[in-house]
């Protein structure tokens, strides 16, 4: 075992409040439960579902959209961001369901979705209606083409999902007109940020989920609102994963300064509601200190760390991304997030088992190299567990608890994200991360749902992992899971210090409070801390040591 002499202190510098230690566990709610048997998950069977979250142990649960949608992009496109798809159920449903959580203890973010609309939405519908020009085209961001007849696009971006990130409309007078942005999906027109109507709708948007009581905003895509000026051409393929490196120069529609005005009005809007109301930030952005200035004292809470979930399952590189991370959000005084899944990227229980190294492949289908399933939940766990340890907030994703793998065979006629279509399916997309759970073995769609069918197949070996083949089985990973949460809990570890205790090729290890963390990522079994083994991520050997791809809490003397 390298006992490297590098120490390090580091702390979450900031006033705790819940959000400052919370672990968060993101509901998809198309694919969390069904109370109605149309293969579609809902807010009633959420609800109905809530005392699993309670008993898993979490704090707050964060809900993918459920707004009225055309579903281009599973919810992801809003057509109106005061109200329930019927699909979901209602907005008494969404009442009720925040009152349940609340009953339970359990906080409720939800997700908003402020760089584009729906096409559907009444604002789009009347700019295509309207003339070029007119006030209702100053909402989004249309142009004129390039070329003679105006036939080339305004510039060259790329969409995310694939293809060219402008469409061109054909005007109410029969001919070919503007084109409009779209940086997703072309049913996803990007809004116009400088234009004060649209700040101000958002504005009362905040009220309107606040005023019904949720605890919070998960912002989509927060780091895409304003674009360059200019709108400068851009040559570069987007990827949904795609970070801005820091050698780089940085792309014309990601990270621009504009952006954190609009965050530093919609954080007076949330500090003048009671109780601790937070703003976390979903934004591809890299470097580490890019990311922490979402997280300034007076704009977000919280920022997503997919620099973390992206790192490669090698001490050298999770030591690194873990003390980057932490001085980055200290700089702020903000508290660091951790997060290894979620409905945009390849589970961790097989990412971790995939051979490609450093990779992050969009999507797994028939024919291409599978996942190692059993050394992919091995590694899951141990990570879940060094994630677990470590001082901040950490956000879970439905099943993961179950330690559920990514769906890797999943028929391509199934698929419906749009990145397959639109890349020409040479993108198979994130549809493997989204199946149905299951919640019981013997039961139609493994307890998803009354209906046999789910909208997207579940595999045939989900019932292993159902949730009730796991509840009370020691070593199960939802047992696993949850004595995790009970000890965080119980030792304080969210509002802890990391002290590294060794940080070498083959093992990390690191103080939290009174407990010494110990993951070993080397070849051979190493001896676990002095202290009592409180929890780990699998059995340790005939010897009592730590096996490879295990992570070991021990209560220190
Ligand atoms: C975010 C969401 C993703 C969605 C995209 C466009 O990245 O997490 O699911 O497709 O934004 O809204």
């Amino acid at each position: 075992m390298n006992t490297d002499a590098r120490q390090q202190e580091q702390s979450v510098g900031v006033a705790p409040g819940w959000w400052t230690e919370a672990v968060i566990y993101q509901i998809y709610p198309r694919s969390f439960a069904d109370s109605d048997g149309d293969g579609i998950g809902d807010l009633p069977g959420i609800t109905a579902r809530l005392g699993h979250l309670a008993e898993l142990g979490v704090d707050a649960v964060w809900l993918s959209p459920f707004y009225p949608s055309p579903q281009a992009d599973a919810g992801y496109d809003v057509a109106d961001y005061r109200d329930v798809d019927p699909l979901f159920g209602s907005l008494a449903d969404a009442d009720r369901l925040i009152a349940e959580a609340r009953a339970k203890g359990l906080k409720v973010i939800v997700d908003l979705v402020p760089n584009h609309t729906s096409s559907a939405h009444r604002w789009f519908r009347a700019a295509v209606a309207a003339a070029p020009g007119s006030p209702e085209r100053a909402r989004y961001i249309f142009r004129d083409g390039l070329g003679p007849d105006g036939a080339e696009p305004p510039n060259d971006w790329q969409s995310v999902f694939g293809g060219p990130a402008w469409t061109r409309l054909v005007e109410p007078d029969g001919r070919p007109g503007q084109w409009y942005l779209h940086l997703f999906d072309t049913a996803q027109p990007d809004l116009n940020w400088d234009n004060p109507e649209i700040r101000a709708e958002f504005l009362d948007v905040l009220r309107f989920w606040l005023d019904r009581g949720v605890d919070g905003f998960r912002v989509d895509v927060a780091h895409g609102l304003i674009k360059q000026a200019d709108l400068a051409n851009w040559e570069e393929p987007q990827e949904i994963l795609s970070g801005n490196e820091a050698d780089k120069p940085r792309p014309p529609m990601w990270d621009q300064d504009g952006v954190h005005e609009v965050y530093r009005e919609w954080r007076r809007v949330l500090d003048s509601y009671d109780g601790d109301r937070i703003l976390v930030a979903e934004a591809w952005v890299e470097p580490a200190e890019r990311i922490a200035r979402y997280v300034r004292p007076d704009e977000m809470h919280q920022a997503f760390n997919f620099e973390y979930l992206l790192a490669a399952w090698t001490a050298p590189a999770q030591y690194a991304v873990i003390t980057r991370s932490l001085e980055a959000t200290d700089a702020v005084g903000a508290p660091t997030t951790w997060v290894l899944s979620n409905h945009d990227v390849i589970r961790h229980a097989s990412r971790l088992g995939l051979s490609a190294k450093g990779g992050r492949p969009n999507g797994i289908g028939i024919g291409d190299p599978q996942p190692d399933a059993a050394l992919g939940l091995r590694r899951g766990r141990a990570a879940t567990l060094l994630m677990l340890a470590l001082p901040g907030s950490a956000y879970l994703y439905q099943g993961e608890e179950l330690g559920l793998p990514e769906h890797t065979t999943l028929p391509d006629e199934s698929r419906q994200d749009p990145t397959w279509e639109r890349s020409g399916h040479t993108q198979r997309g994130r549809d493997g991360c989204r199946v149905p759970i299951p919640w019981e073995a013997d039961a139609p769609s493994y307890g998803f749902g009354p209906a046999d069918a789910s909208w997207l197949p579940q595999p045939p070996l989900w019932a292993e992992y159902a949730l009730d083949r796991q509840r009370g089985v020691p070593g199960s990973t939802y047992e696993t899971y949850r004595t995790a949460l009970r000890l965080r809990r119980e030792h304080a570890l969210g509002r802890g210090t990391l002290e590294w205790l060794s940080s070498g090729d083959e093992v990390l290890s690191f103080r939290n409070g009174g407990l010494t963390v110990l993951t070993n990522f080397g070849t051979a079994a190493v001896p676990p801390p002095d202290g009592d083994l409180l929890h780990s991520s699998a059995p340790l050997d005939a010897d009592g040591r730590v096996p490879t791809d295990v992570t070991v809490w021990v209560r220190h003397s």
